[in-house]
């Protein structure tokens, strides 16, 4: 009988999270939906930046109904007026900035090889998680410099770690330029208190992947050494300790979590 690694959902370390401010980029849904949980849980207040300010304001109101002070800071995380409008708005709400996740971005789909990638496709993917964290990452700065504490995570992803399934070069190009702005940016910050680190998640169960066919959907999970895909609470999990002040001396890293595949397999 296969006995896989199960998730695990009870938890008693002190994080060190209660009242610090976090924004999470792209957190109405999927993976920073279960951030802006996580860290509201541990007592953290929350800034949810989302392009969908509907489903921001949803998810703003099931924060609250957990007793989380959370608000929603709609707008455009690719936008460089739009993210200094809303951080300045965020720093004047909450007092103060402690935490960045960021997490917004876009689906691999409609995939393209280089050769036949429109300009306007590679420009929307790069600019929808790279330049997103540039933007972002470089407006909290400032913010985190003043408590002389901070925390940026980045969402990387196994199709860059994994070297790149075909068709997604401009989604693995975007998550390899993350990490390096977190690494580089992780040497700036660290006398400040502040680290910046990325993490790597297999397939995780979100929307961005009900794309996908059954079939696919059944390769993945049969391809993965722990036989499914990741929750998005275990996602969750690892961004809260990577934001704890327990997590003080992991800087500059890239963390995979995706079951122990790392590499994609042929066969799709
Ligand atoms: N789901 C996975 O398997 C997986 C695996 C590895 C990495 N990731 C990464 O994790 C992050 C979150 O993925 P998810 O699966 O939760 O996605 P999702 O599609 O469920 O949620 C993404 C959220 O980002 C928002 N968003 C998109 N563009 C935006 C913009 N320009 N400004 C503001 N908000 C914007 C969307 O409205 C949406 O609410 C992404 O960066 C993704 O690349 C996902």
């Amino acid at each position: 009988m296969r006995r896989p690694p199960r998730r695990q959902k009870d938890k008693k370390v002190d994080f060190g999270l209660k009242e610090k401010v976090a924004i999470i980029t792209g957190g109405a849904r999927g993976i920073g939906y279960a951030d802006a949980s996580a860290l509201g849980a541990e007592g953290a207040r929350i800034a949810i930046n989302d392009l969908d300010a509907e489903a921001g304001a949803t998810a703003v109101a099931a924060l609250r109904a957990k007793g989380i002070d959370a608000e929603c800071f709609a707008g455009d995380a690719t936008d460089e007026a739009t993210v200094k409008r809303l951080v300045d708005a965020i720093a004047l709400r909450f007092g103060r900035v402690d935490i960045l996740v960021n997490n917004a971005g876009i689906g691999v789909k409609p995939a393209y090889k280089v050769e036949e990638m429109p300009v306007e496709a590679w420009d929307k993917m790069i600019n929808a998680h790279m330049r997103s964290t540039f933007l972002w990452s470089r407006a909290v700065i400032p913010h985190m410099r003043a408590n002389g504490f901070g925390r940026i995570v980045s969402m990387c992803s196994m199709n860059f770690t994994g070297g790149g399934r075909p068709g997604v070069s401009h989604y693995a190009a975007a998550k390899a330029g993350i990490l390096g702005l977190t690494q580089t940016m992780s040497k700036e910050v660290a006398d400040d208190g502040i680290t910046a680190n990325a993490i790597a998640p297999g397939y995780v169960e979100t929307e961005l992947i009900a794309q996908f066919s059954p079939e696919m959907r059944n390769l993945i999970t049969k391809q993965n050494p722990v036989g499914r895909m990741c929750h998005p609470d275990e996602v969750a999990a690892l961004i809260t300790f990577l934001c704890s002040t327990q997590a003080a001396f992991i800087n500059g890293e890239l963390i995979c979590m995706d079951g122990g595949r790392r590499d994609f397999y042929w066969g799709n």
